[in-house]
Parts: structure tokens; sequence; C-alpha cells
């Protein structure tokens, strides 16, 4: 059983939501406040929660700030970080809950409070996915009086961990230096995860991972993601009564939402989970959850395709001649999918114009785009197209057309990141105009893909149409525009493979990913750069949805670019015009092996065996309980001299099974592949054979046999 309810007559309810190997429990104590109680292992018996109840208080600290609350709200002696902040109509700014009863459907358990005085009622939904070890959690805020009622927060989540000292890690990334990520601790205060930037945004991811002295393999980690595409919030604050609450959601950096009679608000989802096996837990059930319940069909279960994608190769400078002739060499290789980025549009010869505009350049493409696409599909490759939706240059016929439609304020000159300016998507005809232009391209030409970018986060929360006292509901309005839009496209274009990009991982969140197929996860193609951009991806997102590729960036031994690009979904940025023979073979045999592996890679459990920031080396490994690929990362700057040996401990195998193992690359002592397939009969009849408690235990050796050195280990069961 998944919700358990103990002493629902009461009026002190427990509530027990339990997954396969999780407890989440909490109660209406005796004080009548909604108080947390336990995270944590699984406990089946609700008789043991029956609590005393907290909320006494004492002097100086009331009974609200020393209960550790399931739901909070500003006032009414709380001085903490609340869950919710709200005014009534006439001026009272504290809400007071009480419960009134819970209900359940299915997974999903509703609990109804409300306040004392005024018809206000605030639903907290938890739905449990037993066998992912995830709850997701929401919460709907109903007005039911004549006068309105501004929230001015609402977080999706509240609970909290008894103890102090609290280590979290989260990223400090940029413009292609994405997932930078950091560890504190927090032993007081409040610490504040937030993107303002209508998007997921670089500058931080929408998720948090909490924790004492966990590591990749042991130890305990809460954690959780922000199902919302917009901008978000978390806050940690450590207590001094020795626990520290957790709560994310929206941002209300800059937010209020005007709620009439019965209207209501719904907050966005957070799904929460609980490890005791550390962060390779924690990332295998999240990567789970996705592709069992977050990712659209019908991609879902399919292995995404090697692209390549013309941008590092010709930037703005498209042309239908030069187009084929890279799309030629894309065949030839391997490629399956050939996209053509920006440049193909209105007057787009630069960014800055042309935005908006969305019908072929004649001038590049004299008969439209169907030779260019005839041809790609002809050389049995797929085809895809680049679009940046929610943006206008002011240099384009759009914007001379409606200079109305972006977010601006009056008496100010519009601001203008990379020369643009942003929709305004709380406006039906300017979603409407995006919609239409962006179906006209989509349903006049075979296009079988879409990379859907972003470049710009607004800050001028001004629109024509709304009123200025609602300006403060522009963040949240603009968040549900995009993902209108994204979803009137794809219910239109369902066998359209839609790629989220905002300046590379600028829209990375679990909102996007139900709705697009794959992330593109930096503009930093850069093999090295890479590897720590995508091990900090990989801790929240799954590896499937993780673009990655392989350029001419970085001048590192080609291989090492591949390796690191086949750690994800395979892409191909090369300037093919450049290549000669020789390194088209080798790049074909990459893409070969990649598809050997592929469907490991995206759909297999994932072991971040070793890091740079800690080995002075990476070894990431893909597995699936027969088949096992390690990708190994050496001779990295920062290790200097000697390039020791180091032995790569594979896990998830079976330690009585015997493996066959293969080293591949391009050294004397490893398999140095042409072209053929290395599949399993391959890796059999050349590999060496180990045990699984061998490999586990004392591992494989790996040599850096010279700077950016990199091999991949294959291990099939036999
Ligand atoms: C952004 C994207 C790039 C590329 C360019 C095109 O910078 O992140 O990958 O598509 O736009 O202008």
């Amino acid at each position: 059983m998944a919700i358990i309810l103990y002493g629902t007559d009461t009026g002190t309810p427990v509530f027990l939501l339990n997954t396969k190997n999780t407890s989440y429990a909490f109660c209406i104590n005796k004080s009548g406040i909604a108080e947390h109680l336990y995270y944590g292992k699984l406990i089946n018996s609700p008789a043991d929660f029956e609590t005393e109840g907290r909320g006494e208080g004492m002097a100086y600290h009331s009974g609200y700030d020393i209960t550790p609350e399931e739901i909070s709200s500003f006032g009414c002696q709380r001085y903490k970080e609340t869950s919710m902040k709200l005014t009534f109509g006439d001026g009272v700014r504290d809400l007071r809950l009480a419960y009134c009863g819970c209900r359940t459907e299915d997974d999903t358990l509703y609990v109804d409070l409300k306040d004392m005085h005024y018809s206000l009622t605030v639903t907290l939904v938890y739905k449990v996915y037993e066998e992912y070890d995830i709850i997701g959690r929401s919460r709907i805020v109903r007005n039911g009086d004549d006068l309105p009622v501004t929230v001015e927060s609402l977080y999706s989540s509240e609970f909290a961990l008894r103890g102090t000292g609290y280590r979290y890690i989260n990223s400090n990334g940029t413009w292609a230096g994405e997932f930078r990520m950091y560890e504190n601790r927090l032993n007081g205060g409040k610490a504040i995860i937030e993107s303002t930037r209508n998007a997921a945004a670089h500058v931080s991811t929408p998720a948090f991972a909490v924790y004492q002295n966990a590591t990749e393999t042991a130890g305990d980690v809460w954690y959780g993601v922000i199902e919302y595409a917009g901008s978000f919030k978390i806050c940690l604050e450590q207590t001094p009564y020795g626990w520290m609450n957790i709560l994310a959601g929206m941002s209300d950096t800059d937010f209020e939402w005007k709620l009439g009679k019965g209207e209501q608000l719904v907050s966005p989802t957070v799904y929460t989970g609980y490890s005791d096996n550390g962060f390779d837990a924690m990332s295998n059930v999240l990567a789970r959850f996705s592709r069992g319940v977050i990712m659209p069909e019908p991609y879902r279960k399919k292995p995404l395709d090697v692209l390549y994608n013309s941008w590092e190769a010709t930037a703005f400078d498209v042309s239908c001649e030069e187009q084929m002739k890279l799309a030629e060499i894309a065949a030839d290789i391997g490629v399956e999918l050939f996209v053509m980025d920006d440049g193909w549009f209105g007057r787009r010869n630069n960014d800055h114009a042309g935005l908006g505009d969305w019908y072929v350049s004649r001038e590049k493409f004299p008969d439209g785009l169907t030779p260019l696409i005839e041809k790609v599909n002809s050389l049995g490759m797929r085809f895809g197209l680049w679009f940046e939706p929610e943006m206008v240059n002011p240099d384009s016929d759009l914007y001379r057309a409606h200079p109305d439609w972006t977010y601006h304020y009056r008496n100010r000159p519009l601001l203008l990141g990379r020369n643009q300016a942003v929709l305004d998507l709380t406006r039906a005809d300017v979603r409407e105009y995006i919609v239409e232009a962006v179906s006209e391209i989509l349903s006049e030409n075979n296009i079988s893909y879409i990379k859907w970018d972003m470049n710009y986060p607004f800050s001028e929360c001004a629109s024509e149409l709304v009123p200025p006292e609602e300006f403060k509901s522009l963040h949240f309005r603009h968040a549900e525009g995009f993902t209108a839009i994204a979803e009137e496209l794809k219910r239109r274009f369902p066998q359209v493979e839609f790629e989220a990009c905002a300046s590379g991982g600028g829209r990375i969140d679990y909102r996007t990913m139900g709705i697009f197929d794959e992330f593109w996860t930096s503009d930093n193609t850069n093999g090295y750069d890479r590897l720590s951009i995508q091990e900090g991806y990989s801790l929240f997102y799954p590896i499937k949805y993780m673009r990655a590729w392989a350029t001419d960036s970085g001048h590192f031994p080609e291989e090492f670019n591949f390796h690191a690009a086949m750690c994800g979904s395979l892409g191909i940025g090369v300037n093919l015009n450049r290549c000669d023979e020789e390194r088209l073979a080798r790049m074909r045999s990459h893409i070969q092996h990649y598809k050997d592996i592929r469907t490991l890679v995206q759909f297999g459990t994932l072991h971040r065996l070793a890091s740079l920031k800690t080995d002075g080396y990476q070894a990431v490994q893909y597995e699936n309980g027969e088949e096992s690929a390690a990708f190994v990362f050496g001779g990295v700057r920062e290790r200097g001299f000697g390039m020791l040996p180091v032995r790569v401990k594979m896990r998830g195998l079976d330690p009585d099974a015997e493996y066959a193992v293969l080293r591949i690359g391009s050294w004397q002592d490893v398999f140095d592949r042409e072209t053929e397939h290395i599949d399993r009969e391959t890796v059999i009849s050349k590999g060496v054979r180990k045990s699984g408690a061998y490999l586990m235990n004392y591992g494989t050796e790996v040599r850096f046999h010279y700077d950016m050195y990199s091999c991949i280990i294959r291990a099939v069961k036999i």
C-alpha cells in the first residue's frame, strides 16, 4: 500500500507515504499543526508515528517556528521562511490553516486545510510513485470569498531533516560553463538557490541534494527536482532547533497572483526522493523515473539518432549547396539526422536581424527547403531545423508590424540581449502567431526534428495587455505561455523530435523534459570541459537527454572529443568539408562503435566511477546487467607528471559471473578497431576473461599513454 492513513477519525491523523524503499510521514499534531515527521528508509507501521505533538512554544520561540512543518504560512508567529504568503482582500496578512479532511485517489493523497475565518483552502497533493521511490507534491490554493486574495509566494514542497551541518550541492554555471557544481555546508542561516531568468538557466539547477556524509555509493541523500520551466527557488534554512527546513518551488522574487472568488492557483510539482546509497542511486532513480513517467512518447523508448548539426561548421552562412555537401559527407560517415542550425530564415545573416520572421530565405534557398530536404532524405537521413520561437529582433518584419508584442516598460528604451527582445507570451495573439508560423514550416516540409533555442531571459516584466497592477504575475504567465506553445506544437506534430536549447544548457528542467525529447547540454563542445559539465548534468538528469557533439573544439585528440560525446546522445559538429578521407574514416568508426553501444549508454544504469575533481581522471560506466561500457579519460592537465596507471573498478556486475573484457582505443595495448562493429561477439571473441568480482574489486588497469588519453572498456557477461 503506497498511502497509509492512520487515525483519520481522531483529528490528529498520521499520513504515511510508502514507496518500495522509502517512507515519508507527516501528521496533524495535537496543536493542529501539519507537522513533518520523517523521510527515510521504509517503515510500515503508521501507529509508531503517533505524535505527542509539538507546538507549545517557549518564551521568544513560537510553537510554529519550533515545529518542522509540512506547510507553513507567513505571519501567525512565524519568523522563518514559509511555504506561502498571501494578503486577504481586507488587508489581513496571516493565514491560519486548520485540517479539514483528506481523501485518496489511486496513488494520490489530498489533504485539505482551511483558514479559520476566510473561505480560503489549501490542498496538499502527494502522488506516490511506489515503483520509482519518488513522491510528487504540489499545492492548490482556492479562494471562496468575494474579496480577492493576493498570493505572494507559494512553494510546492516543504519538509525538514533533523540535525545540523547538512551539505548541499548545486551548480554555479554560465553560458558554455554549465553545471559547474559546488558543495556548501549549512551550519546556520539560509541558503537560497534561485533563477529569476524565466527558465532554469545556466546559473543554478532547479534541484537539490542534501546530505551529511554521502559519497557516490554510500550515505543518505535527500533530493528533489522542480517540474517548472520558469523562475524557481529553493530555500534551505538551518533552524536553531536542530533541524533544517527544505522548501522548493517557484521563485517569489517578483511574484503575485490574484485569486478572485472561486479561482485557484496550482503550484508546479516537485518530485522528491531519498537514497541510502549515495548519489549513484539518486541519479539512477531519477533517470528511471524520467524514462518511465516524464519523457513524452514516441521517443521515450527509442534510442536517439546520431545527428549532425551545421552550426560550428557554417554558423549563419548557410546555403543550399553547402548544406548538401555537408549532408553527403555526414551520411557517408553514418549520421542519421541532419540538422541545419540558425541562418535559414528571414534576413538572418548574423544575430542582428530576422528572429520572428519564420519564412525561408529565398536568397539562400531560392526553391525553398525542399531540394535540401529531399537530398538529405535520399541519403537516408532525417532532416531537422533550428528555431528560436519566443524571440524577435527589432530588425525584423514581425517587430516592425508589432512593436507592442514584446515585454517592455513605458518610458524606457527596450532592453535587448544578443540584439533581440522577448515576445510577450502572455498574449493569445502572440502565442497563436508563433504556433502558426512554426506549424506552417513543419507542415510544408518533411522536418522530423527541431532545435528550439532561447537566448535571452527578459527582465522587463511589463506587457501591453496585462494591467500594471498584475505585472508581478508575468514570470508565471510567461512560463505557462512557453509550455502552452511547446505543448500545442508537440500535439500537432507528435512525430517531430524536439530539442530544448537556451544558449546551450539554459533550459534543462523536468517540465521541459515532459514536452521535449532531449536537451542541448552546452555550447561548449570542448571534450575536456564537457567531462565536468556532463558529470554535473548527470546528477539530476537522464543521459538519454544529454546531447553531446564531437567537434573541433579544444585541439585534443579526436578520439577524446568523440569519447566524451559518446557518453551521451551523440552528435557531430565538425566542419566535414574540411576533413580528409583518413579523418572521415576515423569518425565513421567512432560513430559505428557508438551505434553498437548507444542503447546501453542511453538506457543503461550510470555509474560515475572516478571524477576529475577528486581522482584526477574521469571514468563513467553504463551497464544493463548483461553488458557494460566504461569510458576512461586521463592524462589530463591537472595530472602533470608521471601518468601513473589507474585501476578502474566497475559497478553493478554479477560478482560470480565471467565476463569478456575488451579495451578499445588507439594505443598498442588496446583493441584499435577499423570500421567493423564492436558487438557482443567481437568483445567475446577478442576479450580477456575476468570475473565480475575481479572487475569490481580489483579493477582494470588503464595507462594514460599521452596527454588527453581516453579509452572504452567493454565487458560482456558470458
Ligand atoms: C545559440 C545556441 C547555439 C546555436 C546558436 C545559433 O547560441 O546555443 O547552439 O544554435 O544559438 O544562433
